[in-house]
């Protein structure tokens, strides 16, 4: 049944997507399971997604009651569960206003058409001329506004005329922001506090604070895009947390619902937020009330359960013991909490090592600039991390 799917999928579905030959059917906590009933660690949690674990049952819960009370009705209307989630997260981060999408990348399409509105409608910047800085090999998503910034060829090639009015600069170089943000058309700089796609690169100590006292000096706003590092992913609930930095505008997707339904959001200021006006932006599911009851549950399940600490303790133990893998061909174990990579000398083929991977039980894919990215749930504990480790060593210990 479930291979006739992969060969239906295969047959007639997009192919946009670079497949490991296995077809799950099956999620529960850290592990995932195949038409087979062979269980794997899931080491790409769908993408830094279900940090909670596959089918956390307090958010199944949540999702049942809701389905049966109400899942959309437009935000035409007022609904009873999207004020208390923008409450909550507004409160819980620092927040005046938070704006409901569906994906990521419609968040940074959101950031990017606020960051122009402030450059016309407050900081004064001539019709049209507004700049965005963004990052060498940042990755914010697929749409036209996210890819337009991206300096990775096959996110761009062909899919011109691309929007005009980015800036891209070496991640983790403070000079280069330095010198960019004398420009007065420059409205914004968005930035993963850790770049995640790219391979995972972890900016300097200092990086942030300096990044965030230059936006404030040259009015330019600070746009963090903390999709895939936030929400406990990094050790602690955002990665601009490491640093205590607080940015004008900020990104959470993914793991915001733990993997049920789809919703990003952008925090800010009232001033900036409200930019917006009806007629403006929205989503027709943007906000709708079985992603914010759900949302609410997850967020809540993340402080609780005190996800981000123990993906800061397991964390560590990861890059610990991994580091003893080091050799020519093993160059770098790179992250913070469970948001790791291991990076491969020129000559290793790191599909070949996500196979062997699989075939030994723990699923992860290769990322941006040869690493194998392992972000596993974050409920995973230090003995099923010992568990996946060793797995990982065998394997690597063959290259
Ligand atoms: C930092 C960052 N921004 C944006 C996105 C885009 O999110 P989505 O795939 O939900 O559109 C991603 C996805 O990987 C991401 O890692």
């Amino acid at each position: 049944m479930n291979n006739l799917s992969q060969l239906a999928e295969d047959q007639y579905c997009s192919l946009n997507y670079e497949h490991l030959p296995i077809t799950i059917t099956k999620g529960k906590g850290i592990y995932l399971f195949d038409d087979r009933d062979s269980r794997y660690f899931d080491f790409l949690s769908g993408y830094s997604v279900v940090n909670q674990g596959h089918c956390h049952p307090r958010l199944i819960e949540v999702a049942i009651q809701q389905l049966q009370k109400l899942t959309l009705c437009s935000r035409s209307f007022y609904n009873d569960q999207l004020g208390l989630f923008s409450e909550y997260i507004c409160n819980l981060l620092g927040y005046d206003r938070v704006l409901p999408m569906n994906t990521g990348a419609e968040a940074t399409e959101t950031a990017i058409k606020l960051a122009r509105k402030y450059a016309y409608e407050i900081k004064n910047v001539p019709s049209g001329q507004a700049k965005i800085v963004v990052m060498h090999n940042n990755f914010m998503g697929r749409t036209m506004g996210s890819i337009s910034g991206s300096t990775d060829y096959y996110s761009y090639h062909n899919f011109g005329p691309l929007l005009p009015g980015f800036v891209s600069i070496p991640f983790n170089d403070v000079f280069a922001v330095k010198n960019l943000l004398q420009d007065p058309t420059v409205c914004a700089i968005i930035i993963e506090p850790i770049q995640g796609e790219a391979g995972v690169f972890v900016p300097d100590e200092g990086y942030l604070t300096r990044v965030r006292q230059l936006c404030t000096e040259a009015k330019v706003l600070m746009i963090a895009d903390e999709i895939q590092s936030g929400m406990g992913r990094s050790g602690k609930f955002l990665a601009c947390d490491y640093e205590e930095v607080k940015p004008d505008l900020l990104l959470l997707g993914k793991a915001i619902t733990g993997g049920v339904t789809a919703l990003s959001v952008v925090l800010g200021s009232d001033g900036i937020i409200s930019l917006l006006q009806p007629g403006m932006h929205g989503s027709t599911y943007g906000g709708n009330p079985l992603t914010c009851a759900i949302a609410l549950e997850a967020i809540k399940v993340i402080i609780e359960e005190k996800l981000a600490e123990n993906a800061f303790k397991v964390g560590e133990i990861f890059r610990d013991e991994m580091a003893k893998t080091l050799n020519g061909k093993i160059k770098a174990i790179r992250g913070r909490g469970l948001l790791n990579a291991i990076a491969f000398d020129e000559s290793i083929d790191t599909t070949h090592i996500c196979h062997q991977l699989m075939h030994n039980g723990i699923l992860a894919k290769p990322t941006r600039n040869n690493a194998v990215r392992f972000t596993p749930p974050l409920i995973i504990n230090p003995e099923q991390m010992a568990s996946a480790m060793e797995i990982i060593y065998n394997v690597l210990a063959t290259k």
